[in-house]
């Protein structure tokens, strides 16, 4: 598949089944996410992949968050958060490892993650697998960080989920440039 394609046709996908990327695709998807824009090379990023049995201790940490925050979990919404990190056979947690940098501000640095994910859900696609950038309460939870080893300075940015694609693929949305995009200086029409 040539880049334009993948770029414009690449969606999310839901649906996902095993079996995971191969272990040359996997390392194909990180040489595609450090390939990011990175003000200052800093490599303000970190990857986790979580696969296997880690999926099921994954689980037992979202439902023991969940727990923390509300004792009163009903028993299907505890399952729901254990079962989550199973939605796929492969999940990489995206985390922005922020530094200091008088030239280069957080946000850059989180913006150069999030065009790091941007390049793994791409090449995903291009391989044929599937994909979807997911974050949700879960992201900012402190007793999530802590069991998945995150420093003071570390945010996760996503959970990113990569498997088989087990769903018809939906169709791109087609959205009109002119909406979106403008001519500057504008165009005076009085
Ligand atoms: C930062 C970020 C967080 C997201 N979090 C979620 C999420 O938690 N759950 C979800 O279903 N979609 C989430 N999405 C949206 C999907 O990843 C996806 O972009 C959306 O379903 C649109 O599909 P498309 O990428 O095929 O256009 C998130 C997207 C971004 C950029």
């Amino acid at each position: 598949m040539d880049a334009i394609t993948a770029i414009t046709q690449r969606v999310s996908v839901a649906q996902l089944t095993g079996p995971g990327p191969s272990q040359q695709q996997l390392e194909q998807l990180y040489c595609a996410a450090f390939r990011a824009p990175d003000h200052a090379w800093m490599r303000p990023w970190r990857y986790l992949t979580i696969r296997g049995s880690g999926l099921e201790t994954l689980g037992q940490v979202f439902a023991e968050a969940g727990l923390k925050k509300d004792a009163d979990l009903t028993e299907e919404k505890i399952a729901k958060l254990k079962s989550m990190p199973k939605r796929a056979p492969l999940m990489i947690v995206a985390i922005a490892n922020i530094q200091e940098n008088s030239k280069v501000p957080a946000l850059e640095q989180r913006l150069a993650v999030g065009a790091g994910i941007q390049n793994i859900l791409t090449a995903a696609y291009a391989m044929g697998l599937g994909a979807i950038w997911r974050t949700g309460e879960m992201v900012s939870d402190d007793s999530v960080k802590v069991s998945l080893g995150l420093q003071d300075n570390e945010e996760i940015l996503g959970f990113i989920y990569v498997g088989h694609v087990n769903c018809k693929l939906k169709k791109p949305p087609v959205l009109a440039i002119n909406d979106y995009v403008q001519e500057w200086p504008y165009i005076d029409s009085f």
